[in-house]
């Protein structure tokens, strides 16, 4: 039967109920120890939950087991080893034991882009989930937490009515995700909301329950944090909104940008000026090479793809838009390039040949070491496509920019990087490229020319040091 309920629900309407496993706080596993799932694991350890985080990836496991988490997420090494060493919290690969030690089972495993379209791959949560169903042996919790497309939580319904024993009484429900990597301990000890789309109250207990250590800790840091109980179809469109709605800003200021590149304006004070409007505001409005990463592309192809099956696919046709804004932005660093290499720019793009192009930044943002759909990584590919010699550099994305694009040759240092190099493409804004100084780079390359990809370098002190300087949206 369903409950329907208000869209906020007072904390204090929810009635605490005893876990299954007879625990005084539910027990919690976490499904997936990706990005996601690994830092939810060891964040809830850290707010005194018993956890374990199972993954079918055995080496992932073994590093986390061991004390070391094999992405790189500030802080998050420190936590980690504090509650493994409480005892708190455990990995696994072995679903029985998973399935039999949690009261919520929060599903946390990728939800690609499929390989022939546009929608979402839930190969992995199909499969996660029907294990999961299939161990059962007590009544609990599953709780979607992967981005998927409107509808999935019924069909993960529909997959433990199939092959949970029914006497069990397992419910579903599904809670969307908003961490950012390279803040992801800060947003998930201390999220800006918590979202649940649940159908029954024992469904919105557990889950309270499950959440309690983050509602104390904000109470004891006199904050709160704001709690959406909702149905299935808005919790999940709760997070492919937010998506859509950041990747439209992006690429909004990104469309101003080469109005400005048109007209001779300059979109660094255009976006300054229109920030300072409370309803437009700063955040998220830096014109630049594009976004990428492992949300954000997918995620507004599989909202587009999903609301096409509904019927409603006009609604969204501007995320296309959106999203070609935000390619056109990377032939964009390809035409600067050409320009100041005073190379022809044909309709096959530039001819690179014969030129040295350092490549600053690998990751699709700085503080990580995702290099998914990667906009600077993907530059560098095609730099190196269009003949040019590219030695890329990045802090922490050099082992997967190395898996993703082995083609490329990569550079151990910064200095390395752009030694003789004709022409130096800031691609991520990490603090190290930010802060370099152009005098020292000046003394190495061949040709002091730069092109600004994320417009976040001191432009006056880059042309004092002698510096062609090349911005983004910038005359
Ligand atoms: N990374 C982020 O910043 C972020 C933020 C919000 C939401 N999300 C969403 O969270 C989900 C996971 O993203 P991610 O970045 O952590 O991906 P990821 O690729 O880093 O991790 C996915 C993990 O799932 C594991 N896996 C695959 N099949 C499995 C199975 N059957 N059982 C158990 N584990 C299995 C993989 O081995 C991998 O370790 C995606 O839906 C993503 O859109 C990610």
């Amino acid at each position: 039967m369903t409950i329907p309920y208000p869209s906020s629900q007072p904390m204090s309407a929810i009635t605490p109920v005893v876990p299954p496993s007879g625990a005084s706080r539910p027990r919690l596993t976490f499904l997936g120890t990706g990005y996601l799932g690994a830092t939810y694991a060891i964040c809830f350890a850290e707010l005194g939950y018993e956890v374990i985080g199972f993954d079918v990836d055995a080496e992932k496991i073994a590093k986390l087991a061991g004390g070391e988490v094999p992405f790189h997420e500030p802080g998050l090494d420190e936590l980690l080893r504090r509650n493994l060493a409480a005892g708190r919290l455990r990995f696994s690969t072995d679903i029985a034991e998973t399935a039999h030690f949690g009261d919520v089972h929060f599903i946390c495993v990728g939800t690609p882009q499929r390989a022939d379209g546009m929608s979402a791959d839930l190969s992995y949560v199909e499969a996660s989930v029907t294990g999961l169903a299939q161990n059962l042996d007590r009544r609990a919790l599953i709780v979607g937490k992967s981005t998927v497309p409107v509808g999935t939580a019924e069909w993960i319904e529909q997959l433990v009515d199939k092959h949970a024993d029914s006497q069990l009484g397992v419910e579903v429900a599904y809670s969307p995700e908003f961490l950012q990597e390279g803040f992801a301990v800060e947003d998930v000890l201390r999220p800006n909301r918590i979202v649940v789309g649940v159908k029954s109250e024992w469904a919105n207990s557990m889950l309270y329950s499950a959440h309690k250590g983050v509602f104390d800790l904000a109470a004891t840091e006199d904050r709160e944090v704001p709690l959406v109980v909702t149905d299935f179809a808005t919790a999940e469109l709760v997070k492919v909104a937010a998506n859509a709605f950041l990747a439209t800003k992006i690429s909004f200021i990104n469309a101003m940008a080469e109005v400005c590149e048109a007209s001779g304006g300059d979109v660094t004070q255009l976006a300054r000026a229109i920030g300072y409007d409370p309803r437009i505001g700063n955040r998220f409005l830096q014109a630049g090479v594009g976004f990428g990463g492992g949300c954000l592309p997918k995620d507004i192809r599989a909202f587009q793809a999903r609301a096409q099956e509904l019927g409603a696919g006009e609604a969204l046709r501007f995320l296309h838009e959106v999203d070609l804004i935000n390619l056109r932005r990377r032939n964009r660093v390809l035409q600067l390039a050409a320009e100041l290499l005073d190379r022809r720019y044909g309709p096959a793009g530039p001819d690179l040949s014969g030129t040295r192009i350092a490549v600053l930044g690998a990751t699709f943002k700085p503080n990580s070491d995702d290099v998914r759909d990667a906009p600077s990584l993907a530059v560098a590919a095609q730099l190196a496509k269009a003949g040019a010699d590219v030695r890329v550099y990045d802090p922490q994305g050099m082992e997967n920019a190395r898996r993703a694009q082995p083609d490329l040759t990569y550079s151990p240092d910064m200095i390395e990087a752009v030694r003789d190099a004709d022409l130096v493409c800031v691609l991520t804004e990490w603090s190290d490229f930010r802060n370099a100084d152009p005098e020292a780079l000046a003394r190495v390359v061949a040709g002091r020319r730069v092109v600004d990809g994320r417009n976040c370098l001191d432009s006056t002190l880059w042309v004092q040091a002698g510096w062609e300087y090349r911005g983004m949206g910038r005359p």
